[in-house]
């Protein structure tokens, strides 16, 4: 965490779960100088702001602002859309497509007017196809639209790994990539522990194998996980607003850190004119290249599917 520009503002749509989490965790960190909630439910909303405001004394000074109006999002520097239709107990992300591909369509022009030169953050649900869509109707330049994509999935990879094989999860790299949902898969030819190539990693004293049968479990673990906590709770909120929270950090920090976000495939091993995560460089004008990841011929096999996945709904959404 590096302290950001005196005058950053982060603008937060939607006052729910996620983006409430996102609005505290962004204060806590201190990822912004001002932090402004929008929401159409006007009294949950300044509520939100209130709560906020009331721990001011314990995270690094900043500006919290709230509204059911767009105004409050004027000359935002990042907009974190979190605004959406919840995903029920058993419901798929891409389920909840054409409701929050209507709610896109009807929210982000006025966005994109109060906030025209921000980086637009998309976490809204079939992130993916949501992300697609905003390009589209945001007319801005690709890299300024963008999803946070499997991140979180990304996350939910390492801590398992972590565990799994008993060490630090800062010492696990591995993506997961593709759909941020059902379709996603690990990327496991490129994953290290330790320096150590994940495929060629030999078991600690005490703690068990990390063989095909391991990485099955672990990566159905991962997708199964939403699933699990929105069966017991209701919704995802922590990891979520987290891992969007680190992702606004890269971008209001320039930070060029290569992070798992949705972006518009041009061509890669053949796959196009669809939004799916890969390794990809994040800065101060968004998501910019994705990473040349090599990858296995399963890898490449199940990109592919993952894409033929999320263009049969962005195609049924005339997108
Ligand atoms: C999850 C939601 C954000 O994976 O899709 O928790």
């Amino acid at each position: 965490m590096t302290a950001p520009r005196s005058t950053t503002k982060l603008a937060v749509v939607g006052a729910g779960a996620v983006g409430a989490t996102l609005a505290f965790t962004a204060l806590a960190r201190g990822s912004a100088r001002t932090v402004a909630l929008l929401d159409v439910n006007r009294a949950k909303v300044e509520a939100e702001v209130l709560d906020l405001q009331h721990g001011g004394m314990f995270v690094p000074q900043a500006e919290v602002l709230g509204s059911d109006d767009v105004e409050v999002c004027r000359g935002a520097d990042v907009v974190v859309v979190t605004a959406g239709a919840k995903q029920r107990p058993g419901q798929s992300r891409l389920d909840l497509a054409e409701a929050t591909i209507s709610l896109t369509r009807e929210i982000l022009p006025g966005l994109v007017e109060a906030a025209p030169d921000a980086v637009f953050l998309m976490v809204t649900n079939p992130v993916d196809v949501v992300t697609y869509a905003a390009q589209q109707i945001s007319g801005l330049p690709p890299e300024r639209v963008f999803g946070s994509g499997t991140v979180l999935d990304s996350s939910r990879l390492r801590a398992a790994l972590a565990q799994h094989c008993g060490v630090a999860t800062a010492n696990v790299h591995a993506y997961i990539a593709g759909e941020h949902g059902d379709s996603e898969i690990a990327l496991w030819s490129s994953a290290r522990i330790a320096g150590v190539p994940l495929l060629d990693w030999e078991a600690l004293p005490g703690r068990p194998p990390l063989d095909d049968d391991a990485r099955r479990s672990i990566a159905r673990d991962v997708v199964e996980s939403a699933y699990r906590v929105i069966a017991g709770k209701g919704a995802t909120n922590y990891a979520v607003g987290l891992a969007a929270t680190r992702i606004v950090e890269a971008v209001l920090n320039d930070e060029h850190r290569v992070m798992p976000v949705s972006t518009r495939i041009e061509d890669f091993h053949g796959i196009r004119d669809v939004c799916l995560s890969l390794p990809t460089l994040v800065d101060a004008r968004g998501a910019t290249t994705v990473v040349d990841t090599p990858l296995s011929e399963q890898e490449v096999a199940g990109l592919r599917s993952s894409a033929a996945s999320v263009r049969s709904v962005q195609q049924r959404f005339g997108l």
